[in-house]
């Protein structure tokens, strides 16, 4: 068995609370927290040429996965990679075009499905898994490591489109019309991602993060079937190889239909986005999960009054014990790196006074 953490209490508080027990402060991390918001980011950018010569030259993305732990004070790193690494170890093309986003080779029929090749897996992603092992030893003793993979969805959706798509419109048809191709397409994309995720935790990542950026595309009778369902057999998978890390799933847009999700999906966490109430989520889920986010990233692009009371907002209707806090979706582009400062410290200084 592959142990995460002791049944002690850590000094890593997000471990503590995903493994449900008290915190002494609220653990606090950010969706895209490396990223071009900071300088020294895109001086390493700049440095690889790429975003993706980035993702596989190990010292540069291990650089910048631990840039804002020293600019910031985080609970945990997130391991700088991309959820598009895996259909380019599945052998579709992949480029990411600047002020476009990401262009993939697409894949829409059973002859697409049947070109993809998992032997390579190990290989190709070989380089990601040396930035985790270079990672790891420079945290320190309260900063925990986040690995991550996209839902199969969410990854789908971008293999059929062939990038980002306004829609999803090519890939909710081959979904909803029942295409065979389609199936084997989440068949492969479940197997990979559990060799990938073992993978990442072999290499020392401390907790799992499972992007399906997308849930909001699938209607109610097919959520079951392309959300909840490839990720539960990601997760059983896991568990299978005897890893026991938590896990957080982050399907995000479902509003109330998160509720099904933490009853369908064994998660230690759910991510909620921006749009879902307060209230809402203090009733209907923290009695059944620990809670991630849910700060609307444009709020913190704001700044100013509107930032600091939203902060409290959150605050008060979720008890550090079953919080981690976040946001909504991740940080924008254009975020003032004073505006993160401000927020930490407004979560700070708000758990100190309440206890
Ligand atoms: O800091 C972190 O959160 C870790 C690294 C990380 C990145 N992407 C780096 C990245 C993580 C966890 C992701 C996840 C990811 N990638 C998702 C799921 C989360 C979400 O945002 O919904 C998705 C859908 C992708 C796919 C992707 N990658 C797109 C659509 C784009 C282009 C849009 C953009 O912001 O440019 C990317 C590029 C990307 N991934 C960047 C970063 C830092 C920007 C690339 C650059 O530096 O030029």
């Amino acid at each position: 068995m592959i142990e995460s953490v002791s049944s002690a209490s850590s000094q890593k508080e997000l471990l503590n609370v995903l493994n449900g027990r008290a915190v002494s402060r609220r653990p606090l991390w950010f969706m895209r927290q490396a990223g071009r918001y900071l300088k020294e980011y895109k001086q390493v950018r700049e440095q690889a040429g790429s975003f993706l010569k980035l993702c596989y030259t190990p010292e540069l993305a291990a650089e910048v996965t631990i840039q804002p732990l020293r600019r910031f004070d985080l609970d945990a790193a997130i391991l700088f990679s991309d959820i598009l690494v895996i259909p380019q170890a599945l052998g579709s093309t992949l480029d990411f075009v600047e002020n476009e986003g990401p262009v993939l080779q697409t894949v829409r029929s059973k002859d697409d499905v049947s070109k993809l090749d998992d032997n390579r897996i190990a290989e190709i992603l070989g380089p990601i898994i040396e930035t985790v092992k270079l990672v790891k030893p420079q945290l320190k003793p309260h900063e925990s490591f986040i690995g991550f993979c996209g839902a199969p969805w969410t990854v789908a959706t971008y293999m059929i489109e062939g990038g980002t798509s306004s829609d999803r419109a090519l890939a909710k048809k081959a979904a909803f019309s029942g295409e065979a191709w389609f199936d084997q397409l989440i068949d492969i994309l479940v197997e990979t991602s559990i060799e990938y995720l073992a993978m990442q935790v072999a290499g020392g990542v401390e907790v799992l993060q499972i992007f399906d950026s997308w849930a909001s595309d699938l209607p109610d009778i097919f959520r079951g079937k392309y959300c909840f369902k490839p990720i539960s057999r990601i997760i059983s998978g896991l568990r299978d190889k005897g890893i026991t890390v938590p896990i957080i799933g982050f399907a995000r847009g479902l509003g109330s239909g998160q509720e099904e999700f933490v009853d369908r999906v064994d998660v230690s966490a759910v991510g909620v986005e921006s749009n879902l109430s307060l209230a809402w989520i203090r009733d209907n889920l923290i009695g059944k999960t620990v809670v991630q986010g849910n700060l609307d990233p444009v709020l913190l692009d704001c700044g100013g009054p509107g930032l600091a009371i939203n902060i409290e907002h959150i605050l008060q209707h979720l008890p550090k014990d079953r919080h981690i806090f976040n946001l909504g979706h991740g940080i924008r582009q254009t975020t003032d790196v004073e505006h993160v400062s401000q927020m930490i410290d407004i979560v700070r200084e708000y758990d100190n006074k309440s206890g």
